[in-house]
């Protein structure tokens, strides 16, 4: 399992602070829109800076019709980030055609769907999907699977019938992370290192827990000695 810290900072500054603060660390990055609309490519290429090895994921959850998506996804290629993500509900003609676009290169990105919101509650979801998440979550990793994508993101609790439905090698990206059991924010479904352990999930998403705490680069130690 590997650790993705979320640089969901208020000021560039800020996050480039943490990321000087845990550089050591073989971690991911997460830039997601608050960072990503603010700082822009020039952001992705400061974090290059401190630590080339980082890698990077840019969560920038596309949606759109499948043209417009694929055409997104190609000036994604440009940017040199290890990861991206589109949402399942854009449709399987245009998570394929993502995919379609990207074989014309030698080495692309990891690309992962969206499945259910971690900040969703079962009734909250069901008032837009019309189905509970667990079902909803299975079917959308189906539609991703097919469509020859790498991976979801999803709740903790969704990893495990998610592998099931499709393969163990299907990558499972878990936000709403509380590592020691911390606040939870406005995260609806949150589940600690051990549960995320057990549930098989690939990458763990940490935000708040990290960027909150008097002291980030000692959460991110006990972290990554835990997994
Ligand atoms: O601060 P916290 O640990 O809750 O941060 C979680 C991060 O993961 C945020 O950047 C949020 O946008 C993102 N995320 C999420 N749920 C998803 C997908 C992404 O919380 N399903």
């Amino acid at each position: 399992m590997e650790l993705c810290v979320a640089l969901d900072l208020p000021t560039k500054q800020e996050n480039l602070e943490l990321v000087e603060k845990i550089k050591k660390y073989d971690v991911w990055l997460k830039v997601g829109f608050r960072s990503y609309i603010r700082d822009g490519a020039d952001f992705l290429k400061d974090i290059k800076k401190i630590n080339p090895n980082f890698k990077i994921f840019l969560d920038l959850k596309l949606y759109d019709i499948p043209n417009t998506m694929a055409d997104a996804a190609e000036s994604i290629m440009g940017l040199g980030v290890d990861m991206f993500n589109v949402h399942a509900s854009a449709g399987k003609r245009a998570m394929s055609g993502v995919m379609d676009r990207l074989k014309a290169y030698e080495k692309r990105p990891i690309v992962l769907a969206v499945t259910a919101l971690t900040s969703f509650s079962e009734e909250e979801f069901k008032e837009v999907y019309e189905n509970g998440i667990a079902q909803k979550a299975d079917q959308f990793a189906k539609d991703a699977y097919e469509s020859g994508l790498d991976g979801v993101v999803c709740s903790a609790f969704e990893s495990a019938s998610i592998k099931s439905v499709t393969r163990n090698e299907f990558m499972t990206l878990t936000p709403g992370i509380r590592p020691f059991g911390e606040d939870a924010g406005d995260q609806k479904r949150v589940a600690d290192i051990n549960y995320a352990q057990n549930a098989f999930v690939d990458f763990i998403v940490v935000g708040r827990p990290i960027y909150n705490s008097t002291n980030p680069k000692s959460i991110v130690k006990r972290i990554i000695e835990k997994l």
